[in-house]
């Protein structure tokens, strides 16, 4: 289903039935600046204030943890500009709002294979993880670098390490066991996943985390992308029976 921003002004949310984990495909970042006759990566430049935006009203709703897809493994393909600029996004992003996001309680977290970034880029990450370490408000996690194909391989290989050296045995491998070897630990399961730019795709993000989470694809380009079209989502989230697998009440 696709929703136009314009079709809906305001949207009521039921404040006892947040979703605990909201992902994100930040999505439409090229087109955006196309339509402005700029370069691409102003587009990421502006996506980057819509991560701050919608991370400050997650929070305030309650939200415990978003999840947005900053660099995936096949990003690679891009122009080494473009990557070059991506990777360098995460030093402004935190010089510009970092001290907000503590001030709010925000915890930073990345997922993905950070060490083939810039040295620079990975220290920046790591510094606002630290930094943030204490805090105990919506947890913000950059999938950066990430791939969910990737993802799996890499956690049945760490398993099958614990399992050759006689650490567990067969039985003890059950999905809680696997989910808590994932690169996302202990994060609850995603329960709505929103993609921007009106694409109909999961391009290889949290395949695991997103068994049963509810779908939403909104038209709107990233940079776009408000707290409005959030509330939109969520209430669209909270009109649809989540089943997992059992039969209608
Ligand atoms: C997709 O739009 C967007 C990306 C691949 C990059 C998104 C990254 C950010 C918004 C910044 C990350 C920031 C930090 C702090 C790590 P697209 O380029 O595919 O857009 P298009 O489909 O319109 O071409």
């Amino acid at each position: 289903m696709i929703f136009n921003k314009r079709k809906q002004k305001e949207h009521s949310i039921d404040m006892t039935r947040i979703p605990t984990h909201i992902a994100f495909i930040m999505d439409g970042n090229g087109r955006w600046a196309k339509q402005r006759k700029m370069p691409r990566t102003y587009g990421h430049h502006e996506g980057t204030k819509t991560i701050r935006r919608l991370a400050l009203e997650a929070n305030q709703l309650g939200v415990k943890a978003m999840t947005v897809y900053a660099f995936s493994t096949e990003n690679f393909k891009r122009d080494t500009k473009e990557i070059e600029y991506i990777f360098k996004l995460p030093k402004e992003f935190f010089h510009l709002y970092l001290k907000e996001l503590i001030d709010n309680n925000v915890q930073i977290r990345y997922i993905g294979h950070l060490e083939m970034s810039p040295q620079e880029t990975q220290s920046i990450i790591k510094d606002a993880v630290f930094q943030t370490s204490k805090n105990t408000g919506l947890i913000l996690t950059f999938a950066f670098i990430y791939g969910g194909r990737d993802e799996i391989v890499e956690t049945t290989k760490c398993i099958c390490e614990k399992y050759k050296n006689g650490e567990i045995s067969l039985d003890d491998i059950t999905e809680d066991y696997f989910e808590k070897h994932l690169m996302t630990t202990d994060l609850p399961p995603v329960d709505l996943l929103i993609r921007s730019s009106g694409e109909y795709r999961l391009s290889n993000f949290l395949p695991w985390q997103l068994a049963y989470a509810e779908f939403i694809f909104d038209e709107t380009l990233w940079p776009d992308f408000d707290e409005e079209c959030l509330h939109r989502a969520i209430s669209i989230y909270q009109g649809r029976e989540r089943r997992f697998g059992g039969v209608l009440k």
